[in-house]
């Protein structure tokens, strides 16, 4: 089984990058045999119609890592109550079809949703977004458990991650998420 986590904040010390790596580290745990890759996707250009064919090497390569993965696991904060920019446009590009025959990479693909906020939301507010987003794409979302992490500073010390209340949360969903990709995999 492969994992690809999609960080939804570019920042060098993203606190949800650095969720996404505890994330990668309880399924090592719960699945040693397991895949898991952080995307690297800072260089994805801004969506444009005008430059979508041949499409730009940096976006037939994140199509490319998320058409091989057997689930995505999302941690993004949220930007004005709302799905962060980059990560909009990150979505755009790959909800595009790669062909006719192909289709796009997101249809039928599970996902999970997890997130970290300064505020009292943890990113909920995304997460509403990117549900009716990820649905409209055909996107196989696990609704149970998502995991929403409000005031994340607490958590941190001089901005280094040190997970503690919310760590069994990750766990949990790092399990469901690991069930859910055997049920409802393709
Ligand atoms: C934020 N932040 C924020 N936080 C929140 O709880 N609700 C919000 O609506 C917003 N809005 C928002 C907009 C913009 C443009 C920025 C840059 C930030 C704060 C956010 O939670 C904080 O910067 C997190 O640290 C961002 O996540 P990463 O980069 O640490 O993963």
């Amino acid at each position: 089984m492969d994992i690809l986590a999609i960080a939804g904040s570019l920042r060098q010390g993203s606190y949800n990058r650095q969720l996404a790596e505890a994330a990668g580290a309880a399924l090592g745990r719960l699945r040693p045999e397991a895949g898991f890759q952080l995307l690297a996707w800072d260089d994805v250009p801004l969506m444009n119609q005008d430059t979508e064919h041949p499409a730009p090497a940096a976006v037939a390569r994140v199509r490319d890592e998320v058409k091989r993965a057997d689930g995505l696991w999302l941690f993004s904060p949220e930007y004005n109550h709302a799905i962060p920019g980059p990560l909009k446009n990150l979505i755009d590009w790959l909800s595009r079809p790669v062909s006719e025959a192909e289709g796009q990479v997101l249809a039928g693909k599970p996902v999970a949703l997890a997130g970290a906020s300064i505020g009292m939301s943890g990113a909920a507010h995304a997460q509403e977004q990117l549900v009716g987003v990820l649905s409209f794409l055909d996107a196989r979302i696990m609704n149970q458990p998502r995991l929403a992490i409000p005031h994340i500073a607490i958590q941190a010390a001089d901005g280094v991650l040190a997970l503690d209340t919310s760590a069994p949360y990750l766990e949990r969903q790092a399990q469901a998420f690991v069930r859910f990709i055997e049920r409802e995999g393709r």
